[in-house]
């Protein structure tokens, strides 16, 4: 099978960048399928950082053709700095190497406006959402009254739309909130520099990932957030506004479920979150402190610290069944060296009841009281290790406990955020 789905298995930040940039040489195409620029992707080659919030984390490698799917929301202005950026670097010299689909969905300004509006008066209350429009926009996809990368090229037919979603949300931006809502003139005149920019890009993704797939390419799809920030799976309703799971690629990228088969999920060997809502394993000081300076636990997107806790298999485990996990890789294995003992929630205590699974209420889930092993840890350095046998036997035990509490295999171990540092246990295309 050439088709590899890699997903987040916690609630974001879990690596994915790292991973997908790893495993992209060997992949014809990486194609983004869900999420927009709320995502921040880091891919660390020797001393150079890169970070991506949209442009698929495959961009390193000038072979790999990287495609922005359908079911993708998209900043034309964030999506031309970031290809300007790459290209002062010297990547994606070639305007071949990314694909944009017609049908996906742009963010307005407006929808950053309405964004950030809404948390401002949530006030306590607020989600703690990345600030970028990605609600908003899905919400007028939804509504059916969105506007796609097509319309771009219909002059006639983008400015109504603007003018409708203006008259519509402005009302909202203006009467509740407060704000001042940007000029349909206004709009339209900055979108037409993005239209102009980005043209060569444009193209059905669909049909392209389709033949890629027919001819036996090897096609990876890269996720954004995670299983806990899926709108229907995650802790509803801290998440973000679209599916997250494996499932998303076949509506996202227009691809048939049977094409999809291998599906790597992506977690930390303890568990960060950013934004609000319930977090059961939270370690608040202390420990939970350490993660964050150690792993350097803070967002890529908006710079926000991550709140920090230990593994959670309630969690990965559902990640795995929703997602159908045939492999998993632990990252920041290294970041757990030093501390004493390490402990994994196993299962919640609901309120006396024992819990396997993740409430569906997010007020219970907020009540769950973790119920932990505990592990010895280890003392050495891991970020030489680049086989299993080169981990001290603490840390291997720690992974055999993860692999045996999901049910799924792990494939990959990292020991450091560059792409080399990683422990690979199976091809991934080969799972
Ligand atoms: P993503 O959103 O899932 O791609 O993850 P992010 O890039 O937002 O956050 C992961 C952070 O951890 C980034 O700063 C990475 O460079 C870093 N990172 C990834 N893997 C490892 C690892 O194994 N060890 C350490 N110490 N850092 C890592
Ligand atoms: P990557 O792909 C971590 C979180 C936000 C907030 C919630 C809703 O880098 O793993 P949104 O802006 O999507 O409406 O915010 O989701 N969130 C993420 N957390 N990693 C991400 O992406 C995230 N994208 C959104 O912090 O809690
Ligand atoms: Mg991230």
């Amino acid at each position: 099978m050439s088709v590899l789905v890699i997903v987040g298995a916690q609630w974001g930040d879990e690596g994915k960048g790292k991973v997908v940039d790893r495993f992209a040489a060997h992949a014809d195409v990486v194609v983004r399928f869900m999420g927009g620029n709320n995502a921040g992707h880091t891919l660390v080659v020797g001393n150079e950082k890169t970070v991506v919030h949209l442009i698929p984390a495959g961009v390193l490698h000038p072979q790999t053709i990287c495609v922005l799917g359908n079911g993708v929301v998209i900043d034309p202005k964030v999506l031309c700095e970031e290809v300007e950026g790459l290209q002062k670097r010297g990547y994606l010299t070639d305007p071949a190497q990314l694909r944009i689909d017609e049908r996906a969905h742009l963010i307005l300004p407006i929808h950053r406006m309405l964004d950030q509006a809404r948390e401002r008066s949530l006030g306590e209350r607020s989600l703690g959402t990345t600030g970028r429009g990605i609600g908003p926009a899905y919400e007028d996809k939804a509504a059916r009254r969105g506007l796609r990368v097509i319309d771009l090229f219909d002059e006639k037919y983008f400015r109504e739309g603007v003018e409708r979603i203006v008259a519509e949300r402005g009302l909202v931006l203006e009467k509740l909130y407060g704000g001042t809502a940007p000029t349909a003139d206004a709009i339209c005149e900055e979108y037409a520099v993005y239209r102009d920019r980005l043209g060569p890009y444009v193209t059905d993704t669909s049909s392209l990932v389709a033949d890629k797939i027919a001819a036996g390419r090897r096609v990876l799809f890269e996720g954004a957030q995670a299983a806990m920030l899926d709108i229907d799976h995650g802790t509803y309703p801290f998440v973000t506004s679209s599916n997250t799971v494996a499932g998303a690629v076949g509506t996202g990228a227009g691809v048939a479920p049977r094409h999809i088969g291998r599906v790597l999920g992506i977690s930390k060997s303890y568990t960060t979150r950013v934004g609000a809502g319930p977090f059961p394993t939270e370690l608040e000081g202390g420990v939970g402190a350490k993660l964050r300076e150690v792993g350097g636990e803070f967002g890529a997107t908006t710079g926000r610290p991550r709140r920090c806790g230990w593994f959670d298999a309630v969690v990965v485990r559902q990640a795995a069944r929703l997602s159908g996990l045939s492999g998993l890789a632990i990252t920041k294995l290294d970041v757990l060296s030093g501390i004493h003992p390490l402990k994994i929630a196993v299962a919640y205590d609901c309120e006396g009841v024992r819990y396997d699974r993740v409430p569906s209420g997010v007020r219970s889930l907020a009540r769950a009281r973790p119920i932990y092993e505990e592990l010895d840890g280890w003392d050495e350095d891991l970020g030489a290790a680049r086989r299993v046998e080169d981990l001290p036997a603490a840390a291997r035990r720690y992974v055999s406990r993860i692999e045996e509490l999901i049910g799924t295999p792990v494939t990959l171990i990292s020991v450091g955020a560059e792409r080399e540092e990683t422990i690979l246990l199976r091809d991934p295309f080969l799972l």
